[in-house]
């Protein structure tokens, strides 16, 4: 009982310091007007990044919209020429930056926004060196936020490790009023955006020449399609409590990431995984296949196109494991089906090698085989 009133008591005050960070981002925003929005620049006036903005932004994401594009922290419309004004809407909190906007854009619509809004709804989401002045819990806030018809986000901005600063209060007390910045690597969004089921479609890199050396990453999220909760009708050892998955498919193939929870009977046994890779004519890199029980990495392999079996040399205890299957890159399932996958998964489980008078007997625990299903 106590230990439940503790826990809500510092979900309270997580719950208000969240509130109160929040609203030293919204005054700040608002009390600093224009000042903020981009770096001024002598040299690059008022496309700071050194290249033409407009031109290939619009090369980047045009592609992707079919009705609606909603750019979020849209500043005072610097950006949104480009993209059609009739697909267009550009939210921001800073009521200076909309008016402004609506000023210079007037074809083009604009909305003031709340810190975290109830977005309405767009088939691709733009986000453009927003998100790095957010810290993470309203990053989570802001996605959870966004309508369900939202297929594509684009967040761009740099993205390096590096710690900068992060104290919103010190910075809102400071004369110089300048913002909090949380900086994240890709690999950082890539792990967030997966909790919200967007997978990272592409990746594409541009330099920010004002700041030198700096670069801007647009990360290309694609919403995942929702795995079916059923894996196989068949099998017996699916109604065992203690199997849980996400991210599996009823005919056998797997996202890039999924989970699975199964339980060992027996002491002494390996991990092992058997699947197959199919044919992926964008790959330029190589494949890695990656199995975690919580923190501790089980398996890590490289592999090629085609059929795979592995077992991890870790004698893994009788228990319950969680375990987390990465592979790397995925691939595209050819249209009409265009799923993004993992591989397809044959055999996950465990193996041990018990020996009972004198013969090695070769034993399969709480291991599944999946069927194909062809339709
Ligand atoms: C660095 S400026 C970039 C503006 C614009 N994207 C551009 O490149 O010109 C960041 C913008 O994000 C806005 N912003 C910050 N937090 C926000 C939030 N929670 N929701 C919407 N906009 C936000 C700020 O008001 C500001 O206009």
């Amino acid at each position: 009982m106590l230990r439940f009133l503790l826990k809500w008591k510092t979900k309270i005050l997580m719950t208000e310091n969240h509130h109160a960070s929040e609203q030293r981002h919204y005054q700040l925003w608002n009390e600093t007007g224009l000042k903020n929005i981009k770096p001024d620049s002598v040299r690059y006036g008022e496309y700071p990044e050194g290249w033409d903005v407009i031109k290939d932004i619009n090369r980047i994401i045009n592609p992707f919209i079919q009705s609606r594009i909603l750019e979020i922290g849209c500043g005072y419309g610097r950006i949104c020429r480009a993209f059609s004004p009739k697909q267009y809407l550009g939210m921001d909190i800073n009521a200076q930056a909309i008016t402004r906007a609506k000023t210079l854009f007037p074809q083009y619509k604009f909305q003031h926004a709340q810190y975290v809004d109830k977005y309405p709804n767009a088939d691709v989401v733009f986000a453009y060196t927003v998100f790095l002045h957010m810290p993470e819990h309203t990053v989570h806030d802001v996605i959870k936020n966004l309508g369900n018809g939202v297929e594509h986000v684009f967040i761009a901005e740099i993205m390096e490790k590096k710690t900068w600063d992060q104290n919103t209060q010190s910075n809102y007390d400071d004369a110089e009023r300048f913002h909090a910045v949380y900086q994240r690597t890709p690999e950082e969004y890539v792990k967030l955006m997966e909790q919200h089921r967007y997978y990272l479609s592409e990746e594409i890199i541009k330099p920010y020449h004002y700041y030198a050396g700096a670069k801007i990453h647009f990360l290309h999220f694609r919403k995942m399609p929702a795995p079916p909760k059923i894996l196989c009708h068949q099998a017996e050892w699916l109604k065992d409590p203690h199997l849980q998955f996400t991210g599996l498919y009823e005919d056998g193939w797997v996202h890039p990431h999924f989970s699975i929870t199964l339980s060992n009977t027996v002491d002494d046994a390996h991990l092992v995984i058997e699947g197959l890779y199919p044919a992926n004519p964008d790959l330029r890199s190589n494949i890695t296949l990656e199995i975690r029980n919580e923190t501790k990495q089980l398996l890590y392999a490289s592999l090629n196109p085609g059929h795979f079996n592995f077992k991890s040399n870790e004698h893994m205890k009788a228990g319950i494991y969680h375990l987390d299957v990465s592979i790397n890159p995925g691939v595209d399932l050819p249209p009409p089906d265009a799923r993004h996958v993992g591989f397809f998964l044959k055999k996950i489980g465990f193996e041990s090698n018990s020996s009972g008078s004198g013969n090695v007997v070769k034993k399969i625990y709480t291991k599944f085989r999946l069927k194909t299903v062809r339709k």
